[in-house]
């Protein structure tokens, strides 16, 4: 055994791991933990394992081996052909044409000053609670048609849900599957669902996914609803992270705040290379399907496989200075932050914009200085061992 070890399921050790991932890379690129998993950690072993969906399958997600979920239960990431590809259609018709994301960019604006103005009023708070999740909550809540203040409780549910033992085994203490340990937002979402279907508007997010329906079987309120939890799920948490962490980065180095601020055309720059440096999801569950052999190293069928996106994003071997967040990088390889492959993310397109409208409101209403952290700011992050961002960001505006 060596000395390298790596829980993927200890947040203490997947908050501050880079050091310990650079040292996977270099000494033991695919590597056996002692939980029974293997870690991969190179760029190009990661590309490989996401492009082979059929060695490295979804099916299972982090569920216990041989746990049965019925599909209106399963998150989009954990099916398999022959039902991803409707299920993804679905998603996808929901959230992810240019068109719909252009079409919520100047929402995306007005929202974006209206609470940086709100919280510049109040002579600052926390740019977490109050800007990246109020933006990204806007966003999604504007995607389903629902007002300001369901989108905030669709967050709140999304959390409660996302910390419980409901993506793993399928229960919590309350009862088994979304309608027995979460009932309320169940019925929200089947209500929401249901009420559409009957009377949708043609443009209406719900109405797409009702005109293109469910190939091969009935589009029951259930499937519907089970779309609408993916794209809560998948896309607040995951949206907030992204811009607190790129938040973050310019409030502790005022030269990029200043440099984006001069340079609008860098906002694109720095939300990818937030994502490349800081992902809001730090690796995804492969199982492997057969007998396999990655970097000279075999991987057995029912092995699980913790591919390290985060790890992957920084490889020496792919970017120059690959652990510094720069603005300067010239066509840098795509990074794995939206995952690649078959299970792509169906918000990549609209996380980005969130991402770059949220940067362009802030560098345009604050100088570097103008907005600051209190000197005994203390930095903590996420309490989840997958997830990662800023827990908070309580920040001073005005001048200093
Ligand atoms: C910065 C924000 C986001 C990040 C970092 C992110 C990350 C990811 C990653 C890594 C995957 C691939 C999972 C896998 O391969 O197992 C994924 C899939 C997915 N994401 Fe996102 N996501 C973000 C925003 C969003 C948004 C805004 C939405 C919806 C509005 C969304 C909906 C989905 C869905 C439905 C899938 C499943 C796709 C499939 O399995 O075919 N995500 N996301």
């Amino acid at each position: 055994m060596s000395d390298l070890a790596f829980d993927p399921f200890d947040a203490d050790q997947t908050q501050d791991m880079w050091p310990l991932m650079a040292e996977f890379r270099r000494r033991r690129p695919v590597a056996h933990m002692p939980g029974g998993f293997v870690y991969v950690s190179r760029y190009r072993d990661t590309e490989r394992v996401l492009r082979d969906s059929e060695t490295f399958s979804n099916a299972g997600g982090m569920r216990p081996s041989g746990l049965e979920v019925p599909l209106e239960d399963r998150s989009i990431g954990e099916t398999v052909p022959p039902v991803h590809g409707p299920i993804r259609r679905l998603a996808m018709v929901a959230a992810q044409s240019p068109r719909i994301v252009e079409s919520a960019r100047p929402f995306a604006r007005e929202t974006a000053f209206a609470l940086i103005d709100r919280l510049a009023a109040r002579g600052g708070g926390d740019l977490i609670e109050h800007f990246s999740l109020a933006l990204t909550n806007a966003v999604i809540g504007r995607l389903l048609g629902v007002s300001p203040e369901e989108s905030a409780q669709l967050a709140v549910w999304g959390e409660e849900i996302m910390q419980s033992t409901l993506t793993t085994l399928n229960r919590t203490e309350r009862g088994v599957g979304y309608a027995g340990a979460f009932p309320e937002f169940t019925r929200y979402l089947e209500d929401l669902a249901r009420e559409r279907m009957q009377g949708a508007d043609q443009n209406d997010t719900i109405a797409r996914i009702v005109q293109v329906g469910f190939e091969g079987a009935e589009l029951t309120v259930p499937l519907v609803r089970m779309i609408l939890l993916n794209l809560v799920l998948g896309g607040t948490a995951t949206t907030r992270d992204f811009i607190g962490s790129l938040l973050l980065e310019l409030l502790l180095r005022p030269e990029l705040h200043e440099q984006v601020r001069e340079q609008p055309e860098l906002v694109v720059v720095a939300a990818e290379e937030s994502l490349r440096v800081a992902p809001p999801v730090l690796y995804l569950i492969r199982t492997c399907t057969k007998r396999s052999e990655l970097a000279g190293v075999a991987i057995e069928a029912g092995e699980r496989v913790v591919v390290g996106i985060a790890s992957a994003n920084r490889d020496e071997e792919i970017y120059e200075d690959g652990e510094h967040f720069r603005l300067d990088r010239v066509d840098p390889a795509p990074h794995f932050s939206f995952g690649f492959g078959r299970h792509f993310c169906v918000g990549a397109g609209l996380a980005r914009m969130e991402g770059q409208e949220a940067l362009r409101a802030f560098v345009d209403r604050f100088a570097p200085g103008e907005v600051r952290l209190p000197a005994d700011y203390p930095l903590a992050r996420m309490p989840l061992p997958y997830m990662y961002g800023p827990l908070r960001l309580d920040a001073e505006m005005g001048a200093g």
